[in-house]
């Protein structure tokens, strides 16, 4: 049975740019890619601030909000979209959870972050999220189409 384009699962995952800084972005896009899902998009970006503010509104009233948006915009991130079933909770696992002290090891912020306002890494929280964090972060035309391509490995 075919998957229309709309009902493909997508996650955006970004290194922020503290990874970007430590010199992990090879350690963290490795993660995903051993992983085995489909890599749709990827650039290196230096974040605007609306763009910041418009990624993390459902954030906007909470305290720690301005200083999310001056590190989201303090250096260039790595923007991805990754495709594939149950790809958003996948990514979420690997990840781990937001306070890097409570993440366990094995996953990215457990291995490679201490604090919560320096994580390293964002992940969409829900497929809804995936999709509109995409249309946010990339322009029509910057997604790859592995259509014709073979990848019987990937899901
Ligand atoms: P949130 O969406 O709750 O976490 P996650 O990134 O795991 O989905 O929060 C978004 C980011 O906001 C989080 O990665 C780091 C920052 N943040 C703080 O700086 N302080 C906080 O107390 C919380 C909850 C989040």
């Amino acid at each position: 049975c075919f998957l229309v384009a709309s009902e493909v699962e997508q996650t955006y995952i970004m290194i922020k740019p503290d990874g970007v800084q430590r010199g992990l972005v090879g350690e963290i896009i490795s993660r995903f890619e051993k992983k085995g899902f489909l890599l749709k998009g990827l650039k290196l970006f230096q974040c605007p601030k609306d763009l910041a503010q418009e990624h993390y509104k459902d954030l906007k009233e909470r305290p720690f909000f301005p200083n999310l948006i001056d590190y989201i915009t303090s250096g260039p991130v790595v923007c991805m979209a990754w495709e594939g079933d149950g790809v958003v909770a996948s990514a979420r696992k690997l990840i781990g959870a937001t306070n890097p002290l409570q993440a366990e090891p094995g996953t990215i912020r457990g291995d490679l972050a201490v604090q919560t306002g320096r994580n390293v890494v964002h992940g969409s929280d829900s497929p809804d999220n995936g999709k509109r964090e995409i249309g946010l972060w990339f322009k029509e035309g910057e997604l790859a189409q592995w259509e014709s391509v073979q990848t019987p490995w990937l899901i």
